[in-house]
């Protein structure tokens, strides 16, 4: 397929070089901080002190006008007097300043900068933005900000923020929106023991955003997984390029449906920007975080190796808690290994008498650290057993720092083999050892629910890392498609009636049932005699009806000819009576279907642009809401997937002898998708789908 037959969705900025000078802010060799201050109350100050506490190895070079020295470190009066050149820069001088700052860095062949300072596009000073997103563009400068609280990278020793001084080591690239957010939950990270790579605040994201960080962050070696606060997307379209290797888990506030009930159609109503967001993630496969705690819960599984099969065990000492991670485990689709011998075979040594060897391994109140230890031990030795899940509920017999020293130890000596997470509930020493455990990037948590939300999104990696390669290109609509579009604008029309939305869908690939139109009575008998159409549905054809049946404009079931002429009379007497001024076209024929009741829809996303939609349809649309959507261009697999995201998606398996014609289900959300760039709302509601196919029993066209 030739490029030129692809539709283009609008140019995309690609900012490959400055991914790669990304480079230059996480890992310099030197370091200037402009602004940096002797007064400790000053955020220049706060950057210096960072970054020379946190043993940062380069070379730093404090720039300020008066002083000779601060922390120790030697000063320089301009970024111009410093001897060579300077690969990264922090700018914390008042807001008028920052321009010709961002020029000397030019000077200095600098390649990546943070600019601290406020005042820009977020209080509407968007020129004095452009002007520095300009500079930064024209000599490939990365530039972070400007309005951050900067960023920390601990592998490079290097804390170029004014937040918080220490950080727990580790594998997490945290990139948040939210500067106050991340300030906080560094320091919340810290008493949980769990480690970050990177804590990253993107400012006013003049430049880089999250598609490069995550882009950066893809090909650094030591970032195994990347989470990103959101409040919303600049470039919905940009974003949608983003690639994604690692693990990416999205945690977005501010859903907002306000867009929706601005909308006309069904399609409209249904899709809140969330939902838009929602599909944009499962789209790039991206996960999704419903709270932090999840998320970083998520994101501390994801460190860990994956799993080599499906067969997970629990070891509780708790029967309760047991049956609660089962049921989590089911909810979640986590298969519990089910071998009642084996298991009785493998862990009876690890308990009392009337301990249980039945997934869960109850190794009971009385089972020790020493039981702990030995069925953990088995479990991670046991190939059949490809994930374990630890619960443990504080008692006085068993100390849980033990059972949590035990866990790291074992876990240690089989090299980290296969994942496992804990779930520790107690008091203050549970919380101790939910702290080793997390030192020891084993992902420990208070709640059952979380471990196992955990473990299914690594599962849920597994599955999306494991997914061909999948090329998203819609091809261009026939030009009999686009001459009738053009032809109906050029009318003044902002909605083409049935028959043409018939038309220009069909041309597209939307399967159709037999369908016609008819100006006669004979006509409409002829039209369905040839085309072998009874039992037909008629509805009235008119630029000036639009709610058809409130005016008597639908007679559905016509089964013969004699049928037929008296269904025409009514349908003209109907009209002429109760939209006597309506200019009548004629009458729209379409043979009856049945079959289950879907809706396939497409609108447009101030964010994101075209969207297409799928879900339960008919009567179910507005009680449900059952519907899933993706951001065109969308792959094949893409629209497979649409239907096994919905809550009904078991009807359209297979239930009581009906079921739904996937494969052209797909036929018609890849067929809505080619005319998406040039109409405004599509709906197909009702496409009735059975075991013969799908058929658009309505079509709607907006422009
Ligand atoms: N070259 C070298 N040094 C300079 C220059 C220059 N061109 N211009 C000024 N300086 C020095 C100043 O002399 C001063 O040093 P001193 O303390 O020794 O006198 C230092 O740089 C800072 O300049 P000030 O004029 O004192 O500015 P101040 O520190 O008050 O404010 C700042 C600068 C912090 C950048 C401020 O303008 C600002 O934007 N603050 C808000 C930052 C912010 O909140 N960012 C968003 C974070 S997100 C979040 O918080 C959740």
């Amino acid at each position: 397929m030739s490029s030129d037959s692809h539709v283009a969705c609008g140019q995309v900025e690609d900012n490959k070089v400055k991914v790669q000078n990304l480079q230059h802010v996480f890992n310099p060799r030197s370091v200037a901080v402009v602004g940096a201050s002797a007064e400790p109350g000053k955020i220049g100050y706060q950057i210096l002190n960072n970054i020379v506490q946190n043993g940062f190895k380069g070379k730093l070079y404090p720039i300020n006008k008066k002083a000779r020295e601060i922390l120790g470190v030697p000063c320089f009066s301009s970024l111009l007097d410093v001897p060579g050149d300077i690969d990264f820069v922090v700018i914390a001088v008042p807001a008028p300043l920052v321009e010709g700052v961002l020029q000397e860095c030019v000077k200095k062949n600098t390649k990546g900068t943070v600019i601290i300072t406020s005042g820009f596009s977020e209080i509407g000073k968007t020129k004095e933005e452009q002007a520095l997103k300009d500079i930064a563009d024209k000599n490939n400068i990365a530039l972070l900000g400007p309005n951050t609280f900067g960023f920390v990278y601990t592998p490079a020793h290097l804390n170029a923020s004014f937040g918080p001084q220490n950080l727990a080591a580790g594998k997490i690239a945290f990139v948040s929106q939210s500067g106050a957010l991340a300030i906080s939950l560094m320091g919340w990270t810290m008493m949980e023991k769990i480690g970050l790579a990177a804590v990253v605040s993107l400012g006013n994201k003049a430049d880089i955003g999250e598609k490069e960080l995550i882009e950066y962050f893809n090909d650094d070696p030591n970032t195994s997984v990347i989470l990103i606060y959101m409040e919303g997307i600049k470039d919905g379209r940009k974003f949608m390029t983003t690639q994604v290797k690692k693990p990416v888990v999205v945690l977005k506030s501010g859903s907002s449906s306000r867009g929706a009930q601005a909308a006309a159609s069904h399609t409209g109503s249904l899709a809140g920007s969330d939902t838009i967001y929602t599909a944009a993630f499962n789209q790039l496969g991206m996960m999704r975080a419903r709270n932090f705690t999840q998320a970083f819960c998520a994101c501390s599984v994801l460190c860990m190796p994956m799993p080599k099969g499906n067969d997970a065990v629990i070891i509780t000492n708790g029967g309760g808690i047991g049956v609660s991670a089962t049921d989590e485990c089911e909810h979640s689709g986590i298969k519990l290994l089910e071998d009642p011998v084996w298991l009785e075979e493998k862990f009876r040594c690890t308990m009392p008498e009337f301990g249980s060897t039945k997934n869960p391994i109850d190794v009971t109140g009385g089972g020790g650290c020493k039981s702990y230890r030995e069925a953990v031990k088995i479990a991670l030795n046991e190939a059949r057993i490809h994930a374990v899940i630890v619960l443990y509920c504080e008692t006085a017999v068993t100390d849980p720092v033990e059972v949590a020293k035990a866990i790291v130890e074992e876990y240690n000596t089989v090299k980290r083999n296969k994942p496992i997470v804990v779930t520790m509930v107690g008091g203050e020493r549970s919380r101790t050892a939910i702290q080793i455990l997390n030192e020891n990037q084993i992902p420990a948590m208070t709640e059952v629910r979380e471990a196992v939300s955990g473990l299914k999104t690594l599962y849920h990696w597994q599955e999306i890392s494991s997914r061909p390669k999948e090329k998203a290109a819609v091809v261009l609509p026939p030009a009999q498609a686009l001459e009738l579009i053009e032809r109906v604008r050029k009318e003044g029309r902002t909605y083409l009636l049935e028959h043409e939305s018939r038309e220009v869908l069909e041309a597209c690939g939307v399967p159709m049932p037999k369908w016609g139109m008819a100006v006669t009575a004979e006509d409409a008998v002829r039209e369905a005699e040839t085309k072998k159409m009874y039992p037909v549905a008629m509805k009235i054809a008119s630029v000036d009806i639009i709610h058809k049946s409130d005016v008597g404009g639908v007679i559905l079931n016509i089964k013969n000819a004699d049928e037929m002429r008296a269904a025409f009379a009514r349908m003209m007497e109907n009209v002429a009576k109760n939209a006597p001024k309506a200019k009548i076209m004629g009458v729209n024929l379409c043979q009856m279907v049945d079959g289950i009741q879907c809706i396939v829809g497409m609108n447009k996303d101030p964010q994101f642009g075209p969207a297409v939609m799928f879900g339960m349809g008919g009567i179910f649309v507005e009680v449900l809401k059952d519907v899933t959507f993706r951001v065109v261009p969308f792959a094949e697999q893409d629209a497979v997937r649409m239907i096994g995201e919905i809550k009904a998606r078991k009807l359209l398996d297979g239930y009581r002898g009906q079921g739904a014609h996937k494969e052209s289900i797909v036929k018609t959300l890849m067929a809505v998708q080619r005319i998406a760039p040039y109409v405004k709302e599509v709906d197909i509601n009702p496409l009735f789908t059975n075991k013969d196919g799908s058929f658009a029993a309505d079509a709607r066209i907006l422009l």
